[in-house]
C-alpha cells in the first residue's frame, strides 16, 4: 500500500531506483516546477520528478540557472510536492546555497526535506562535493550527484559547452563519479558529455546514471519538461527530443480567445449565469412601479 496514493500503486523509492539499474530497466526523470505539470508527470508514471534549477531559465526567464534563490526553489518544490504521489521528488540545490559553508549547505538541504517535502536533493560537482554528500547523508538527506556540463559552472566553462572531451577531462569525470558513489550519492546525473564517456561512467559505477545530452547508454534519461513539450523560446539543443509543440498550441488558443472576445462571440448564452425566474418577476414588478430602471 502506498500511503501517498492510498492504493496499491507502489511508491518509487531510492532502493527501487537502484534496483532498476540491477535489472537493467531504464529510469525516467523529468523536471516539473508546479502543481499541474508535476501532477501530469507523476500520473504518466515517470520515476523521478526533479524540481530543477532550470526553473530559473524556463519559468523565470533568466539567462542562466545562477540567479534562482532558495526561497524560489522551496516555493516551487512545495507546489510539486502537493501533486506528486508516486514518483521520487528531488529538489535541486540552487547556486550559492551549498558553496559558502558546510553548515549553511546542510541547513539549506534540510529545508527542502522539512519545509517542502523533497525526498532527496541534487548538487552539482564531483570530487569537491564528496564531503558534502557524506555530511548530507549523516543528516538523513539522500543526494543525487551531477557532473559533466554542470550549468552552475557556466562562467568557468565559458558557456553551455559539452564537457569530457579530452583524456584529462575523461579521467577527472571518472574520479568525480567514483568519489560521489564512494561518498554515498544514490544516483548521478551525467549532463552534456560524449556518449562514449557516459557509457564508461555507467559501467564503472554501481549507482544509476541518468543522462541528459549524454547518449543512450546511461541507466536512465532526464529532460527539462519545457524542452520536451516545445514550450521554449530558444532553438532546442541537439539532445532534446520535442514530443509536442505547446508553444504553438497555447499561442493559437490565446489568439482564438482574443478573436472571440473582440468579435463578441465569447461568452455565449450557454456560458452565462441567469437569475431565477422569481427574481426576474420581482425585478419586473419593481421596474413597473418605477423603483428600478
Ligand atoms: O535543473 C535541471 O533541470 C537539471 C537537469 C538538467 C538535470 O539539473
Amino acid at each position: 500500500m502506498n500511503p501517498l496514493t492510498g492504493n496499491s500503486c507502489p511508491k518509487v523509492t531510492i532502493p527501487s531506483i537502484q534496483e532498476k539499474k540491477q535489472r537493467r530497466e531504464a529510469i525516467t526523470c523529468l523536471t516539473a516546477y508546479d502543481y499541474a505539470t508535476a501532477r501530469l508527470v507523476d500520473e504518466a508514471g515517470i520515476d523521478m520528478v526533479l524540481v530543477g534549477d532550470s526553473l530559473a531559465m524556463v519559468v523565470l526567464g533568466h539567462d542562466t540557472t545562477l540567479p534562482v534563490t532558495m526561497d524560489e526553489m522551496l516555493h516551487h518544490t512545495r507546489a510539486a510536492r502537493r501533486a506528486v504521489r508516486r514518483a521520487l521528488l528531488v529538489a535541486d540545490m540552487p547556486y550559492a546555497s551549498y558553496h559558502v559553508s558546510m553548515e549553511e549547505a546542510i541547513r539549506n538541504a534540510a529545508r527542502f526535506v522539512k519545509e517542502a517535502g523533497a525526498e532527496a536533493v541534487k548538487v552539482e560537482g564531483g570530487e569537491k562535493r564528496a564531503v558534502l554528500v557524506e555530511r548530507l547523508l549523516e543528516a538523513e538527506i539522500p543526494v543525487v550527484g551531477h557532473i559533466g556540463l554542470t550549468p552552475q559552472s557556466v562562467h568557468r566553462f565559458g558557456g553551455f559547452k559539452v564537457q569530457g572531451k579530452s583524456l584529462a577531462a575523461i579521467e577527472q569525470l571518472m574520479r568525480d563519479a567514483a568519489a560521489l558513489e564512494g561518498s554515498g550519492a544514490f544516483a548521478l546525473v551525467l549532463e552534456g558529455i560524449p556518449r562514449e564517456v557516459a557509457a564508461m561512467v555507467t559501467r564503472h559505477v554501481g549507482i544509476p546514471t541518468i543522462g541528459i545530452g549524454a547518449g543512450p547508454d546511461c541507466d536512465g534519461q532526464v529532460l527539462v519538461l519545457h524542452d520536451l513539450l516545445g514550450l521554449g523560446f530558444q532553438p532546442p539543443a541537439k539532445f532534446v527530443r520535442q514530443y509536442a509543440n505547446l508553444r504553438g498550441i497555447i499561442g493559437a488558443a490565446v489568439a482564438n480567445f482574443r478573436g472571440d472576445v473582440e468579435a463578441r462571440t465569447f461568452p455565449a448564452e450557454s456560458e452565462s449565469y441567469h437569475l431565477p425566474p422569481e427574481t426576474v418577476h420581482e425585478l419586473q414588478d419593481l421596474a413597473a412601479r418605477g423603483s428600478v430602471r
